[in-house]
């Protein structure tokens, strides 16, 4: 599958409003849209879809499957629910949402997920949140490898070890919460600096910076000014020296809201 550089995140843009920025990203070019069952806003992305006029064959949609479905019936039951709920006939994508380990049942959901992709409801299928212990059991155990990664990445938690795990198993690395959701990351001094120097904004660096490491990152923004703004990042270069500054930046405690899926559980 061919996928956009970027993509658009969708967390909180719900009903009619929703539908507006949806649309909006739309209009500005955002050809993947990332949802969730547990966003409660596939209905919404639907609608947007609709109402955009673009042809589905154009857009890829993703979306995941949330912890307490993780039976494999119940799973396939939450993909078709899902695909009601957005008035679709396939996802591009449907994601295992969180790997819930104490639970251990993630295997029987990617075994649900693998029968989903067979019967045609969805075209490809990856994980979010998952850790290399996580994807080795899924392929030891099914043999069938995730086409996605979507994890928590932004310069204050850019993820080393499982990008460089991504790249040598050819999962692609998407980044959730790239602007660190609008948190202190966006009034950084150091990547402040950095957009001097490139004329440009630090949400523009950030998302740069991520393109430039491999990463596929999905901003969410109910404003056109900003959706556009997120867009303009591929006619402007970052160099080596600047790439490393902002990898620099790294925390140990860097994730937004120790959300470590070794320990959280979302269901
Ligand atoms: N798989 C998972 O477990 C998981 C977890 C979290 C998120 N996600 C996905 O990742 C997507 C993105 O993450 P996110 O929504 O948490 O956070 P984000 O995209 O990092 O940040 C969104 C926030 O940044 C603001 N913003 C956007 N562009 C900006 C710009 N150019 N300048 C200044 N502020 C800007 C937005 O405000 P306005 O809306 O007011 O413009 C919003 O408050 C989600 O929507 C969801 O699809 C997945």
């Amino acid at each position: 599958m061919s996928l956009p550089q970027i993509g658009f995140g969708t967390y909180k843009l719900n009903g009619a409003l929703g539908v507006n920025a949806i649309n909006s990203a739309l209009n500005c070019g955002y050809r993947l849209i990332d949802t969730a069952f547990n966003y409660e806003n596939e209905g919404t992305v639907g609608e947007a879809i609709r109402r955009s006029g673009i042809a589905r064959e154009q857009i890829i949609i993703s979306s995941k499957l949330p912890g307490r479905h993780h039976h494999y019936e119940e799973a396939l039951t939450t993909i078709q629910e899902s695909l009601y709920r957005a008035g679709l006939d396939y996802y591009d994508l449907y994601l295992i949402h969180w790997p819930n380990p104490k639970e251990n049942l993630y295997v029987e959901a990617w075994q649900a997920l693998i029968t989903a992709q067979k019967l045609g409801l969805v075209r490809e299928i990856g994980v979010s949140n998952f850790l290399p212990a996580h994807i080795n059991r899924l392929i030891s155990e099914t043999g069938v490898k995730p086409a996605v990664n979507q994890i928590e990445l932004h310069p204050y938690f850019s993820e080393p070890e499982l990008r460089v795990f991504d790249q040598q198993n050819k999962i692609l690395t998407w980044a959730w919460s790239p602007l660190g959701r609008a948190s202190s990351v966006l009034n950084d001094p150091i990547i402040a600096g950095i957009a001097d120097d490139v004329q440009r904004s630090i949400g523009q660096v950030i998302l740069r910076w991520e393109i430039q490491l491999g990463v596929l990152p999905i901003p969410k923004s109910t404003h056109t000014s900003r959706q556009i703004e997120n867009l303009n990042i591929f006619d402007f270069q970052l160099s080596g020296e600047q790439m490393q500054t902002i990898t620099n930046l790294e925390r140990p405690d860097g994730r937004l809201q120790n959300q470590d899926p070794a320990e959280y559980e979302e269901f």
